[in-house]
């Protein structure tokens, strides 16, 4: 066997630096958004975001959609812990809000109709839970499906994207110019960090939040029955047949919607309650305890097989959280797998459902000269050993 002879101290030391530049990913750099397809004739670019601890975000200006999301698992492991597609063509055909921003207002309005300052608004009825037709998420053309613009940013080492849109006076229906800013931060602390900011010419309701479908075993990896979750949530809104809130707030104690102690999703997702029947399972709106509008944590999400855990932390009073009751294996994701049944959970950070029609909730009415402000974190860690 032939040995290379040792180098010099000095080119030691240069080749021990270039191999630490590598090894360590820089996030030092303002990411750099690359062309993705087009809509609306429009070239949409997409952003890769990077930390330290090796983890990776993608999200393109279509939707303001995080595209990918990757995470390690307790052996270290990467997975991709949200679903999506592989292609802009696909999200534009077809697609659940798979992890778009949504709104002018995100849920539901019932019968798609509001008043405000006496006058009344119509917007398009684009969904029917219980066969009543309702407005969900925006309208047939909301945030999730036009192209915003995208800035790659850096902030003390810390990678980040910001999308800008500008949504018209009377666009979907809704009332005033809406200028809105969503910006993603990857952290070192294994954070999606989430930043809301908007401005108005006149008063309208606003209600954006983040629409990813996690499963925190990697995407297309079966149900997301095993995940354990527990809410900093006393109460829900209760919703009727066609999902729209009877406007009360429920205590959860002694009923299967209680996760102020773990349970996995699995343990009481068919158990025989109205609430449950209405929604196909889990799709309610949480009263989380914090309503301060304070960053507070509002949820945390366990995988027991990767030890994968997500902590949300949100300055928003409710939490939406849908189990995929809707998923029915039509659709197929980025790696070739088809989405199933209960496949995936989403956790919507927002004000309450119906809240124009709802005044004893918290408002949602921005106006002009006054700025809405929110933010979500959605932090990862790996917790417990092996089950
Ligand atoms: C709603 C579900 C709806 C889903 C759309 C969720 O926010 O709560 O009822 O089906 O979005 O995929």
């Amino acid at each position: 066997m032939t040995r290379k002879p040792n180098p010099a101290p000095a080119t030691r030391l240069a080749i021990l630096a270039i191999a630490a530049a590598f090894a360590l990913p820089s996030s030092a750099a303002a990411p750099k958004g690359e062309p993705f397809g087009t809509a609306d004739g429009k070239t949409v670019e997409i952003f890769t975001l990077t930390n330290r601890k090796g983890m990776k975000l993608r999200a393109m200006t279509y939707g303001a959609i995080v595209q990918s999301l990757e995470t390690p698992d307790r052996d270290g492991k990467t997975a991709d812990v949200v679903l999506g597609y592989k292609t802009l063509e696909e999200y534009i055909k077809d697609t659940p809000y798979f992890g778009a921003v949504v709104g002018r207002v995100g849920n539901r309005i019932a019968n798609g109709k509001f008043t405000l300052d006496g006058k009344t608004y119509t917007l398009a009825l684009n969904n029917d839970p219980g066969g009543i037709k309702c407005s969900l998420h925006g309208g047939l053309k909301g945030f999730d499906k036009v192209v915003w613009q995208g800035e790659g940013i850096e902030k003390d080492g810390v990678q980040g994207v910001k999308f800008h849109y500008v949504s018209k006076d009377g666009e979907e229906g809704y009332p005033g110019t809406l200028d809105l800013t969503v910006t993603y931060w990857l952290t070192d602390d294994n954070e999606w960090k989430i930043d809301y900011s908007a401005t108005t010419d006149k008063a309208t309701p606003v209600n954006v939040t983040q629409h990813s479908y996690f499963n925190l075993k990697g995407e297309g990896n079966g149900d997301i029955l095993d995940h354990e979750l527990t809410f900093k949530a006393a109460k829900f809104t209760p919703v009727d047949a066609g999902l729209i809130p009877t406007g009360k707030l429920q205590d959860v104690k002694g009923t299967p919607l209680d996760f102020t102690t773990p349970h996995k999703v699995g343990e009481r997702v068919n158990a025989d309650n109205e609430q449950l029947k209405f929604g196909g399972g889990y799709d309610h709106n949480w009263v989380l305890d914090n309503q301060g509008g304070k960053l507070a944590l509002a949820a945390t999400i366990h995988e027991p097989t990767t030890g994968r855990t997500m902590e949300i932390l949100t300055t928003e009073p409710g939490l939406q959280f849908y189990c995929g009751n809707f998923l029915d294996g039509k659709l197929t994701g980025k790696s070739g797998k088809p989405y199933n049944y209960r496949n995936a959970l989403v956790f919507e950070t927002q004000h309450y459902p119906d809240s124009p029609n709802q005044p004893s909730f918290p408002s949602i009415i921005l106006k002009p000269g006054k700025t809405m402000k929110s933010t979500t974190v959605y932090r990862f860690s790996l917790k417990g050993g092996k089950p």
